[in-house]
């Protein structure tokens, strides 16, 4: 029996979909534990291209238990949508899909005061760049203890009451960003649609906490799926530019329900270089032509709503930051090709702030914008082979920046990953060993 979690080591982006789906191979439970909408996992089986928000990436595995976990907030559209997408291509035939049922929900007020919001605080310069998918005020109204859950969609007189009032404390804030309050055949519609969908999802939802649980005391292999990235944790990612959930590896046994006792190791999944998306500080960030070729070759448009990502540099203070957050026992390396043909390939080793260096990013966003990377350079390394199946594959400078990475940073890698497909990947260490 192993439990492991993987967790995205940067701002989110990391490839944590592909190592999700190679893992998932051992694993007989996959579960998603934070976050909702906002990730975008892309996955490319046998050149076909699957791209999920809800659905644990594992799901391209038929037979394997698939969970989405308590501390989700999930659009129940958007979740119907995925299912029918992932039947179309032959995937959840067997309706292997459990949805916990304290999940809390997202409904079209939350992503309109997310949308007002933004736009308000565009106005001022003070946006965090959300990807507008309701996804902080529903974990707002969860913390004000006014959310509405899974369950409350199979039971209509709770839906409608707390709905209703929800629209009720919302109406002046709605006015206040500028918006129009729903009239009440608009809120009525909402509740409706909602309960439709409930309707439609109540045969594949349950206590989540329990099915985990118990598959870990049957000594399956369970697999926790991270959303997004370290360094966008609620509470220790570079905030307020961060996502409203933990996305640490401890927000597992949270969004779960299960003790950290439990978990047998922490895999983090860094790319080869940096990317962000929205607002908040990068001190690596590549402007101008060498951030856009970064762009290109990675294809770095997020999956969930296209915009462009910001590019920059592999940034070890905020790696190391990172693998401590998450207590990294090894680390998955992805898209090391989109690093190819480059004439130098540079790395952050160090931050300069007021005369002094610094191993891990400041606490202070500010001070973590004002920050200089100290970089070491590398010679490029040409085309990299793709049907790199051992390290020794790999060109003598990639192997150098690999093994540099893995010593200035603390942690093994036990995946290096060198092309989108499944097959495309140097396998160091089994997680579930
Ligand atoms: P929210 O999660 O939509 O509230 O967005 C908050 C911040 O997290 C914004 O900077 C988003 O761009 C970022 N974010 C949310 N989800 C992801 C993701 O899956 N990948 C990368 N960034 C994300």
């Amino acid at each position: 029996m192993s439990v492991v979690i993987v967790v995205g080591a940067q701002w989110g982006d990391e490839g944590k979909g592909k190592v999700v789906d190679l893992f998932t191979e051992r694993a007989n439970v996959v579960v998603r534990y934070g976050g909702g909408a906002n990730a975008g996992h892309t996955l490319v089986i046998d050149g076909k291209k699957l791209v999920t928000h809800l659905v644990p990436s594992g799901v391209c595995h038929p037979g394997k238990s698939c969970v989405l976990g308590d501390g989700m907030v999930i659009d129940p559209h958007t979740l119907l949508e995925e299912i029918a997408d992932c039947q179309s291509k032959g995937l959840l035939a067997r309706g292997e899909l459990l949805i916990g049922l304290g999940a809390h929900v997202i409904l079209p007020y939350h992503k309109l005061i997310d949308g007002l919001r933004e736009d308000h605080g565009a106005k001022r310069g003070k946006s965090i760049g959300t990807t507008r998918r309701g996804i902080g005020p529903a974990y707002e109204m969860k913390a004000a203890r006014r959310g509405v859950r899974m369950r409350d969609l199979l039971r209509f007189d709770r839906l409608r009451d707390l709905v209703t009032a929800n629209l009720d404390d919302l109406a002046p804030v709605i006015t206040h960003l500028g918006g129009t309050v729903p009239t009440a055949s608009e809120i009525a519609k909402w509740i409706d649609e909602a309960a439709a969908a409930g309707e439609r999802l109540r045969k594949h939802t349950g206590d989540a906490g329990r099915h985990v649980a118990n598959a870990i005391a049957k000594g399956e292999h369970v697999l926790f799926e991270g959303a997004q990235g370290c360094l966008l944790d609620l509470d220790h990612g570079t905030y307020p530019y961060v996502t409203s959930s933990s996305t640490i590896a401890a927000g597992a046994c949270q969004s779960a329900g299960i003790g950290p006792t439990q978990i047998d190791s922490v895999v983090g999944i860094t790319k080869a270089y940096a990317t962000r998306v929205g607002e908040g500080p990068f001190p690596t960030e590549l402007h101008g032509a060498e951030g856009e070729r970064l762009r290109q070759a990675g294809g770095e448009f997020g999956a969930t709503t296209g915009r462009p990502r910001r590019c920059g540099w592999l940034d070890l203070p905020a790696l190391r930051m990172g693998a401590r957050l998450s207590g990294m026992q090894s680390l998955a390396l992805t898209k090391l090709d989109v690093l190819a043909n480059l004439p130098e390939v540079k790395v952050c080793v160090a931050y300069r702030l007021d005369g002094k260096e610094l191993d891990e990013p400041p606490t202070d966003p500010d001070d973590i914008a004002r920050a200089e990377p100290v970089y070491t350079k590398f010679p490029g390394w040409g085309k990299l082979p793709s049907d790199a199946r051992d390290f020794t594959d790999l060109p003598a400078t990639a192997r150098a920046y690999v093994d540099t990475i893995e010593r200035m940073a603390g942690v093994p890698f036990c995946l290096v990953s060198v092309g989108p497909d499944r097959s495309e990947t140097i396998r160091l260490r089994d997680p579930f060993a």
